[in-house]
């Protein structure tokens, strides 16, 4: 049977010329669908006597199976070659860099913050916090602020609508109110109180906003309190302080006479860097002084037994020149062009 031999020859020619599925559905039709060439031959053996109808039938069976095998293994050809199309397509190299590193930091004011309240600890001062919705009375009042003082005015305080008696913190020097109340109720069985020791980071609020001043800002209140608390100590924390913050031994620290209301005497801090852009500038960074006898009456603690000072910085200035950065509007836009360089 020749003639069955070239059609299973042509068969898998047509095949292996099928570039894809649909071509090869189209080709075996050819030969196996119903009018395929294959097909025709068993219709025609209904022509045939029987013997010679068992012994075409069962060629025309081989020829059927070896086409059969012939379209299976191009079928599964087929798939093979369009697996490795697809992974070819969607290959990835997993030895490139990842892209995505977006890892979160602190934000400045942030690490300022904590780096000024590590410095602190370091030398037994405890970090305290108070409320930012505050009453007029701890915010002004107890801090020795009579009731004409301009800064109680509208024009510098944010008032709650409705409430004369509660704003938000213009400063954080209400917290020294709050821990010395605390501190003294704590110790009140005791002869000799020990000593108050705080720092109280935390924001702030008043009506201004330009270049180096906004609406909400951060400040660091400091207090100690105790038997021979003097102006040297102040002196002597402060000088500390900066030279560690700046990681600078030659910074230049200047005590300038000043007012507050709530202590006496006061003074500013101003410090000078010996390089840099900022050379030789005196730049203004903290109020200070010994606490004010009234505002320790206030307190609850006897200001014939007791001295203390307290001071009140500006972490967001000293932010500022650590980094040499120009506007302080920058750290409170959320810009993270800006931020990321802090990562
Ligand atoms: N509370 C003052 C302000 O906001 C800063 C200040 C000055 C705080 C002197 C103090 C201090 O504790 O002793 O301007």
């Amino acid at each position: 049977m020749d003639n069955l031999d070239q059609l299973v020859q042509q068969a898998t020619a047509d095949f292996a010329a099928a570039a894809d599925s649909a071509q090869l559905e189209q080709a075996k039709a050819r030969y196996l669908g119903k009018s395929g060439s294959l097909t025709e031959r068993l219709k025609g053996l209904g022509k045939l006597d029987a013997d010679a109808r068992r012994a075409a039938g069962a060629e025309i069976n081989r020829a059927k199976e070896a086409i059969e095998a012939g379209l299976e293994a191009r079928r599964e050809a087929l798939r093979e070659a369009a697996l490795q199309a697809q992974l070819a397509a969607e290959a990835l190299d997993v030895t490139l860099p990842g892209r995505g590193n977006l890892r979160g930091g602190l934000h400045p004011a942030s690490r300022t913050l904590e780096r000024i309240e590590a410095l602190f600890r370091s030398i037994g001062f405890v970090v305290a916090d108070g409320p930012e919705i505050e009453t007029d009375w701890h915010n002004f009042t107890a801090l020795n602020t009579p009731e004409n003082h301009p800064a109680r005015s509208m024009h510098d305080t944010f008032y709650l609508e409705g409430h004369d008696d509660v704003l938000l913190r213009t400063h954080t020097s209400p917290v020294q109110i709050r821990a010395m109340l605390a501190h003294v109720a704590l110790h009140a069985d005791l002869q000799t109180m020990p000593e108050i020791r705080i720092i109280a980071p935390g924001r702030v609020f008043r009506v201004d906003s330009d270049a180096t001043h906004s609406p909400m800002f951060h400040q660091v209140e400091g207090l100690w309190v105790g038997e021979n608390v003097s102006f040297a100590d102040l002196k002597g924390v402060i000088a500390d302080f900066l030279r560690k913050f700046f990681e600078s031994d030659d910074l230049q620290v200047r005590f300038r006479p000043s007012f507050f209301p709530f202590t006496e005497p006061s003074a500013e801090i101003d410090v000078a860097f010996m390089s840099g852009a900022l050379k030789g500038r005196w730049l203004e960074i903290a109020g200070c002084g010994m606490v004010h006898p009234n505002v320790l009456r206030f307190g609850g603690i006897d200001p014939e037994r007791y001295t203390g000072f307290a001071f009140g910085m500006g972490p967001d200035r000293l932010t500022m020149l650590r980094y040499g950065v120009n506007d302080l509007r920058l750290f409170f836009d959320g810009d993270l062009r800006f931020l990321s360089q802090f990562r």
